[in-house]
């Protein structure tokens, strides 16, 4: 089981977007996948039509001494995909892993059980560097990051870096450049020099009306869309990190 961050500390960069759409990839792919929604938002488990909500005690039942992360996961309308949906609690998320005793290795002693289940866990992390995301980090092989292309993005991917160098053990932080726009020279020019750094994968996810219409279809772009350059970008960066995963 491989389990992957799509995470950042920026908010509305595409992490869920990436969460989302690489999930059903992987499924297409025939690969077992469970997408933890850890966003109070619920971003992921409303585009994956599942209710948000959390059986039991929220977010403080969710990561107690006798949890089980089985009970909560629910299949999804996309076939080998499941999800284990947000829920409002998750706000508190924090607390109660500060709580708790081995907060950072809470979330990865929580997935050890379901090792034989999936064959990839995608975590779909809030924006910030909150404990939640610490945990994150400490139960993933990989953290992949959006990144738009603007400055300030870049300023942040810096930031990440050095935030997960500090880190042991740490996952592989692999980036992407999101929503690029390329009738903008700026976002161009910034996406090239994104490139040449040895963390980025080559594949580039574009600025895109289809990834945009996830919210109404409720499902992938790679599901209702397939053949859109949004849905070929992801299968791209699929492949890409697959190969890096499994290498
Ligand atoms: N490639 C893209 N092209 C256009 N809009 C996008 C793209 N990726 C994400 N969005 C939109 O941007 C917003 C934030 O995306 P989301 O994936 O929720 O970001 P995050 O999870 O980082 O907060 C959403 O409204 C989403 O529809
Ligand atoms: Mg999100």
């Amino acid at each position: 089981m491989k389990i992957i961050a799509s995470g950042s500390i920026k908010g509305g960069v595409g992490k869920t977007a990436s969460a989302v759409n690489l999930a059903a990839e992987a499924t297409r792919w025939g690969a077992r996948v469970l997408v933890w929604d850890l966003d109070p938002q619920g971003s992921a488990t409303y585009l994956l039509r599942v209710e948000h909500r959390l059986a039991g005690r929220g977010a403080r039942g969710l990561i107690a001494a006798d949890a089980t992360l089985g009970r909560h996961v629910r299949a999804t309308t996309v076939d080998g995909l499941h999800l284990l949906p947000s829920d409002r609690s998750l706000r508190f998320l924090d607390l109660h892993l500060d709580a708790g005793g081995e907060r950072h290795r809470r979330l990865a002693d929580l997935l050890r059980p379901l090792h034989d289940a999936y064959d990839v866990v995608i975590l779909d992390c809030p924006a910030g560097a909150s404990l939640a995301f610490e945990g994150a980090l400490r139960a993933s092989d990989v953290l992949l990051v959006p990144v738009i292309p603007s400055t300030l993005a870049v300023v942040t991917l810096t930031q990440l870096e050095e935030l997960v160098a500090a880190r042991a053990p740490r996952p592989e932080l692999l980036a992407h450049v999101s929503m690029l726009d390329r009738r903008k020279p700026l976002q161009r020019q910034i996406a090239d020099s994104l490139l040449e750094r040895p963390d980025m994968l080559t594949a580039v996810i574009p600025n895109s009306t289809a990834v945009e219409q996830m919210g109404p279809e409720r499902g992938p772009v790679t599901s209702f869309s397939p053949g859109s350059v949004a849905a070929r970008a992801y299968r791209a960066l699929w492949r890409e990190l697959s190969d890096r995963l499994w290498s």
